[in-house]
């Protein structure tokens, strides 16, 4: 078997290997060799399709590149000696010459050439058992630690104080936390921080608002609840009651010690209710910071940006031009102080740049921010290459915007009464749905309330988040509560439910869970498909890492619970009478387990003991 290290990939990866090897071989560039999973199941378990591009370079036949190929891999490699044909032929009869090697270090059951110069491949039994059997002795569960050393901050959530939370909040926080976990898995440092709107306008709103209603003391959330939009909209409807906000936002900026003691005091009230809004969706953070934290920094920064020349005075306003000359359209410059000296959104998301760097010297830094505002995004990034707060490409700036998550009429998703969705509410009918869905499916029926309500709670959640989840980012989505909370098809709640019944499978086969085989996996017709996708999994997690793309993830947790079912539908397990095929068995089962709940964990989604 080889080494622990070596395995920590997928089975794709570890072909591409082998086959780039005999790329190189023929003194042909090695990225050529890559093998991906075939798009045809029925003719072959994987593909190469890199011989075209090799006869390209070596002006060759295609054919005769595959061929040169397919002969040094048949000589190290393959289970069948050159020349043999279907049959497999035993060891004894081997050429002594190539049957040096151990069984589990034959790689190619098949090895083909199709069409043009496609290289199909279907890999050996023991070749699939190792890397199952890898993967199952591998703390990592099989996943290269591709994050190892570096440290990412991820901006997501976004809460802006004062305001109800709303869908955009709720789709940032649950994609945000599901690429933090992604993160954290592949072995990154993840800070993730929910850098509250708490410095613009809306503060000076609310405190010119305090004053006009001479309230000196605290406030309460539910005051607050009323206070803020009852000044937004005089605000919005009158220029001088506006100049009383911006003047008191101003004020709070320059450091007035009795609205910074107001302030204060609203901030950490609105933080309390936030928190216990997070805590009910299961969504984490290690920094609870906002535009306000990024203020000691701003000064300097701005200092430094005009010394060097970066910014310049516009209409008494100080910018930074960041156009290009190969932009496509307009990107107007970064505005970093107004007429009348405050900062705008721009300058404290440039500012926090600094303070992550000096708090954390991040690697990278990934912004999950509804994508209406990628532009504001570009022009920050580009401020901060300009500026020098990147050096280097250190840190990567990622902006990972997201789409809406719209109503049944197509619009941004909205309460009955056409309000905003607070997300407490917007749990709680999850909750409701949750709890009639389970009763409909004759589940949780011998669970006593407190149970049943738990339960509910991550129903729920699951169908909330895997419904966001499992959509292209970018897209926007239909929030359908019936629909995600079905436990059949594509959704949360069907995959818990797999999951479970995995898990009483186990139970009921007891030796309390342990059937690590030691590398002998005896895979039969049966098992293969579902061996096979176990062996993908470090793949879609590097996709879904590359791109910030939960959505992989789904894919892979829904293909491999439909896996599932069909295995355990098309053969024995607990009542398999080979005591070893038994064994193997229920350790795929057990390993099939713990992959697809480590996926649903970076989901955000958390499997019930039994449901
Ligand atoms: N508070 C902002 C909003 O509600 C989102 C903050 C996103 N993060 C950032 N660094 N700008 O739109």
């Amino acid at each position: 078997m080889a080494g622990k290290t070596a395995l920590m990939t997928s089975l794709a990866e570890k072909l591409s290997e082998i086959v780039g090897a005999a790329f190189a071989a023929q003194g042909l560039p090695v990225e050529l060799g890559a093998v991906r999973v075939s798009d045809r199941p029925d003719l072959c378990q994987f593909q190469c399709n890199g011989a075209m591009a090799a006869a390209k370079l070596a002006r060759k036949n295609p054919r005769e590149v595959a061929q040169g190929v397919v002969d040094v891999l048949q000589k190290c490699h393959s289970d069948r000696p050159e020349g043999a044909e279907e049959s497999l032929v035993s060891r004894e009869n081997k050429d002594p010459s190539t049957d040096a090697r151990d069984d589990n270090e034959k790689v190619f059951q098949n090895i083909e050439i199709a069409g043009p110069g496609f290289i199909n491949i279907d890999v050996t039994d023991a070749f699939i058992a190792g890397q199952l059997a890898a993967m199952q002795a591998d703390a990592h569960a099989g996943l290269a630690q591709s994050g190892a050393g570096q440290t990412v901050v991820l901006d997501y959530g976004g809460p802006n104080i004062a305001k109800p939370m709303h869908v955009g909040h709720l789709r940032s926080s649950i994609i945000g936390d599901s690429l933090r976990r992604t993160m954290k898995v592949a072995g990154y440092n993840t800070i993730g921080d929910v850098h509250m709107g708490d410095w613009g306008t809306p503060m000076g709103m609310i405190l010119s608002e305090l004053e006009i209603m001479g309230h000196d003391g605290p406030v309460s959330m539910e005051q607050l609840a009323e206070i803020y939009p009852k000044a937004s909209s005089d605000c919005k409807a009158d220029e001088a009651r506006m100049e009383l906000a911006r003047a008191a936002t101003k004020r709070l900026q320059d450091g007035d010690e009795t609205y910074t003691r107001k302030w204060r005091q609203f901030i950490d009230i609105s933080i309390e209710g936030m928190r216990g809004n997070f805590d009910a969706l299961g969504v984490y953070f290690d920094e609870w910071k906002g535009e306000s934290d990024a203020h000691p920094f701003i000064a300097a920064m701005i200092d430094d940006l005009k010394a060097k020349g970066w910014a310049v005075e516009s209409d008494g306003a100080w910018v930074v031009p960041v156009e290009r000359n190969d932009d496509k359209k307009e990107v107007p410059p970064l505005i970093l102080l107004k007429k009348d000296g405050a900062v705008l959104y721009g300058t404290t998301d440039l500012a926090t740049i600094l303070d992550r760097v000096k708090t954390h010297n991040p690697d990278k830094i990934v912004y999950v921010v509804d994508q209406r505002q990628s532009l504001h995004f570009d022009q920050v990034f580009r401020a901060a290459e300009k500026g020098g707060l990147v050096v280097d490409g250190r840190p990567e700036l990622s902006f990972a915007g997201f789409g809406t998550m719209n109503g049944a009429d197509g619009k941004p998703f909205k309460t009955r009464a056409g309000g905003v969705m607070r997300l407490e509410d917007l749990i709680a009918m999850g909750v409701e749905k949750a709890r009639a869905r389970l009763e409909e499916a004759n589940l949780a029926a011998d669970m006593d309330e407190a149970e049943r309500g738990t339960i509910a709670h991550k129903v729920a959640l699951a169908a909330i988040k895997f419904a966001d989840l499992q959509n292209q980012r970018q897209s926007d989505y239909v929030f359908d509560l019936d629909r995600m909370t079905s436990f059949e098809g594509k959704t949360g709640p069907y995959l818990l439910y797999q999951a479970v019944r995995i898990q009483s499978l186990l139970r009921k086969a007891g030796d309390g869970g342990r059937w690590t085989v030691d590398g002998s996996f005896k895979i039969q017709n049966e098992d293969r498909a579902l061996a096979l996708l176990l062996g993908e999994m470090a793949d879609h997690f590097e996709l879904a890492l590359k791109n910030y793309t939960p959505h992989v993830l789904c894919d892979y947790a829904y293909r491999l619970a439909q896996e599932f079912s069909s295995f355990y539908g098309n053969c024995h397990i607990l009542s398999e009478e080979d005591v070893a095929v038994r064994a193997s068995r229920l350790a795929l089962c057990a390993l099939t387990h713990r992959q697809l709940c480590l996926v649903l964990s970076v989901l955000g989604i958390e499997v019930p003991e039994r449901m």
